[in-house]
């Protein structure tokens, strides 16, 4: 009985220091269709570091927000080759991918399916996307690594990727979708809505 009262004690101290330890992140707001940083190649990166770093997290931290599965720096009006890719909406850190300066290295097979942006809000299409594709890219250290993607990790990988050198979805759409959706694009647009 005498040892009652220190046994009740509750080791507090250690889920505090935890918590504490994620530094707060910046949402930024996303570039919609019509402003020119969408549809420019963005600038190959060179320099690495913590201000790198942080910037991709605060891009997850944005995606998140938008409940996008990728994002393209140029996005966030940074014309720069900086993309963020997680398929699980932030269910499984381990499933997120940055990747700076990326290309397409080899692809295969065909898939269409709809597909959406989020600087092209309310509006979906089909689109025929490779199933598999392998890209090269460096990580935020500069390292370079290949990775492979299989269906909807395929299609970011290839959308983000378009991004990088100024292609939007739209572009491979048929023409007449195409023309459909930028027409109702310049309504809303007209209508202050965009
Ligand atoms: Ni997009």
């Amino acid at each position: 009985m005498a040892d009652k009262s220190t046994s009740s004690e509750k080791p507090t101290a250690t889920a505090e220091a935890t918590e504490a330890a994620a530094p707060a992140r910046r949402i930024y707001p996303i570039v919609k269709y019509g402003d020119p940083v969408l549809e420019k190649p963005a600038a190959t990166l060179k320099n690495f570091g913590a201000e790198l770093e942080t910037l991709a997290e605060d891009m997850f931290a944005s995606m998140y927000a938008a409940q996008g599965v990728g994002l393209a720096a140029p996005q966030i009006g940074k014309s720069i080759r900086l993309t963020v890719v997680d398929v699980t909406s932030g269910k499984n850190p381990e499933a997120k991918i940055v990747m700076v300066n990326p290309e397409i290295i080899h692809a295969e097979g065909e898939v269409r399916e709809e597909e959406g942006c989020l600087s092209i809000p309310g509006f979906r299409g089909y689109v025929i996307r490779p199933q598999f594709v392998t890209v090269r890219a460096q990580n935020l250290k500069g390292e370079s690594f290949d990775i492979r993607g299989e269906n909807l990790l395929a299609r970011a990988f290839c959308h983000e990727i378009d991004h990088l050198n100024g292609i939007l979805f739209l572009q491979h759409l048929s023409m007449l979708k195409r023309d459909l959706i930028k027409r109702k694009i310049k309504k809303l647009r007209k209508e202050g809505e965009w």
